[in-house]
């Protein structure tokens, strides 16, 4: 996708998530919401979704796609995120040295760590693609932004402080 359409579409996501996301701050309501958006608004998306860091472990939160591993632990690119406390891109998940192969469909994959209030890692954003080199720079600054919004008070109107 071309990258300036790509980054304007990422803006009306953004502000509509914005809108969207000022009834709970429940972090699982909130997961469920970002992942039903960006699945339904980018063709190339094949796989959406959050894993929710347990002790050592990821496990599977609100996604959209294909049925996905429920729990991933000891390698793969969604634990690298996690220990680099980074994003990552990956162009080609097959030279990716420990990678978890949920879907053999995948050929790109996304990972942007979730951070709560305390700036600990409660959970990854992890988007794949059967597009090979499907993500980019434009892709990783706005899904961090809209990793950021998962536990974002400020978004809660009066009406539904909780
Ligand atoms: N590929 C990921 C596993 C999760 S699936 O892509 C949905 C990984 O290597 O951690």
């Amino acid at each position: 996708m071309e990258s300036r359409k790509k980054a304007a579409r990422y803006e009306r996501i953004v502000q509509q998530l914005e809108g969207l996301l000022t009834k709970t701050a429940d972090p699982v309501a909130r997961m469920a919401t970002v992942a039903a958006i960006l699945s339904h608004k980018f063709d190339y998306f094949f796989w959406c979704g959050f894993y929710m860091l347990k002790g050592e472990k990821l496990i599977v939160g609100p996604y959209q796609g294909p049925v996905a591993c429920q729990v991933l632990e000891g390698r793969g690119v969604c634990l690298e995120a996690v220990n680099r406390k980074s994003t990552i891109v990956v162009p080609n998940v097959h030279e990716f040295p420990g990678h978890i192969a949920c879907d053999s469909r995948s050929n790109s994959e996304i990972v942007v760590p979730v951070f709560n209030v305390k700036g600990e890692i409660l959970a990854v954003l992890d988007v794949d693609s059967r597009e090979f080199g499907a993500f980019d720079e434009t892709d990783a600054t706005h899904l961090e932004r809209i990793a950021g919004l998962i536990c974002q008070r400020q978004l809660i109107t009066n009406d539904h402080q909780d």
